[in-house]
C-alpha cells in the first residue's frame, strides 16, 4: 500500500485524484475513479445549470455513498455566484476553484466542513494559496489538458514543494505509473489526472473523440485561446487551454485577434461541435495523450496507475540504495 497524506488521513486507497474535466468528466466517471479507490471529481462548465449538481453528484455518489469532488473556475463563480452554493448544497467531500481568485470563498467552503483546493501554476501562487488555508495544492504544470499556466510540471512541482507546507498534489502529464511514482519521489503526496481518462468509456466523450485521442501523440497538442475566443468565453486570458491539434488551431492560432470578431469563423465552430467534426472542433487533451492506446475502464487506469507506481517506487528502492 502506497502511503500519503491522501491515503492516510483523507483515507483514499490511491493517492490520484481524477481531475475535474467539464463537459467530459461528470457524475459517472467521478464514480468509477472513487469506487477504484481514488477520488473522483466532477468538472463544471461555466454555463452548468444549477439542477445539474445535484443530478450528477447522485451519479457519482452511487449506491455506496462514495466521495467526490466538483472543480470549478472562480471566474465563473464570479459571474454566477449560485454555482457555488449549488456545489455545497451537494455536500462534496472536495470542492477545487482554479483559474481566479479563490479568497472570497475559502471560508463559505470550510464552514461546510468540505476540503478546498486549487490548482496553482507558479511558485508565488501556491504560497499565496497556503496563505489563505487551502487544503490541497495541486501544482498544475502546462502539459496539463484543458486550461493550464506556462510552467512545465517538473520544475513547477519542485518549487512548490520547496516552498509549502500544505500537501501537495502533481497535475499535467501524468498517465503511467511511472508518472505517478516520479510525482510521489519527489514528495507530491499524490497526483490529479485527467487525460489518461479520456479515451475511458465513462467519461462522456464521443466516440468520434476518443478514437482520436487513442491515435494522438504527445507532440500532437497544442497551448492555444482559439476555442475560447471563437465561442466567446470569458476565460482570463493568462489560461489558454491545451487541446489536440486540428485545422482549426493551424488556421487560427497565430491570428486569434482577428477571430474575435470573425462571425463567419466562429459559426463555422459552433457547427463543427454540432457535427462532431474535430478537424475543426476542439478536444481538450494534454501532452499524456500519447500515453493512452486503448479504451480502459476508468478503474483499470486508476488501479494500474496505482499498483504500477507501488511497484516501480519498490523496485527503484531495491536497485538505486
Ligand atoms: C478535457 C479537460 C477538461 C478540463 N476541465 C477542467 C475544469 O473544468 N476545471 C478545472 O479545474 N480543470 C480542468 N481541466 C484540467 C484538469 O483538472 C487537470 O489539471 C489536467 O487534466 C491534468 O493534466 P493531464 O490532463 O495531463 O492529466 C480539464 C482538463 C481536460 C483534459
Amino acid at each position: 500500500m502506497l502511503r500519503t497524506h491522501l491515503t492516510t488521513t483523507w483515507n483514499l486507497r490511491y493517492p490520484i485524484i481524477g481531475a475535474p474535466m467539464a463537459y467530459v468528466g461528470r457524475g459517472r466517471l467521478a464514480q468509477a475513479v472513487s469506487r477504484a479507490g481514488g477520488l473522483g471529481m466532477i468538472g463544471i462548465g461555466s454555463n452548468e445549470p444549477v439542477e445539474f449538481f445535484e443530478r450528477e453528484a447522485a451519479i457519482a455518489r452511487g449506491a455506496e455513498q462514495l466521495r467526490f469532488g466538483f472543480g470549478l473556475m472562480a471566474w465563473a463563480i464570479e459571474k454566477r455566484p449560485e454555482m457555488l452554493q449549488a456545489a455545497i448544497q451537494s455536500r462534496p467531500f472536495l470542492i477545487s476553484i482554479s483559474f481566479g481568485s479563490l479568497e472570497p470563498y475559502i471560508e463559505l467552503v470550510h464552514q461546510h466542513g468540505i476540503y478546498l483546493a486549487t490548482q496553482v501554476h507558479s511558485r508565488a501562487e501556491a504560497v499565496q494559496a497556503a496563505q489563505m488555508g487551502v487544503d490541497l495544492i495541486v501544482a498544475q504544470g502546462t502539459e496539463a489538458g484543458g486550461h493550464t499556466g506556462d510552467v512545465g510540471t517538473l520544475p513547477l512541482l519542485q518549487a512548490v514543494l520547496d516552498a509549502v507546507q500544505v500537501p501537495v498534489v502533481a497535475a499535467g502529464g501524468i498517465a503511467t505509473a511511472r508518472g505517478v511514482a516520479a510525482a510521489l519521489a519527489a514528495g507530491a503526496t499524490g497526483v490529479w489526472v485527467g487525460t489518461c481518462l479520456l479515451a475511458s468509456p465513462e467519461c462522456e466523450n464521443t466516440e468520434q473523440a476518443r478514437a482520436r485521442i487513442i491515435q494522438s501523440q504527445e507532440t500532437d497538442t497544442i497551448l492555444t485561446r482559439v476555442f475560447d475566443v471563437a465561442q466567446g468565453l470569458s476565460w482570463p486570458p493568462q489560461y489558454a487551454g491545451r487541446a489536440l491539434r486540428n485545422h482549426y488551431t493551424d488556421q487560427w492560432h497565430a491570428n486569434v485577434e482577428a477571430l474575435a470578431t470573425d462571425v463567419q469563423a466562429r459559426q463555422q465552430l459552433a457547427e463543427a461541435i454540432k457535427e462532431k467534426d474535430y478537424e475543426q472542433a476542439h478536444i481538450y487533451a494534454g501532452e499524456g495523450v500519447g500515453l493512452v492506446r486503448q479504451q480502459q475502464a476508468a478503474a483499470t487506469v486508476i488501479q494500474q496507475l496505482g499498483d504500477g507506481a507501488e511497484q516501480l517506487l519498490h523496485e527503484r528502492y531495491r536497485t538505486l540504495f
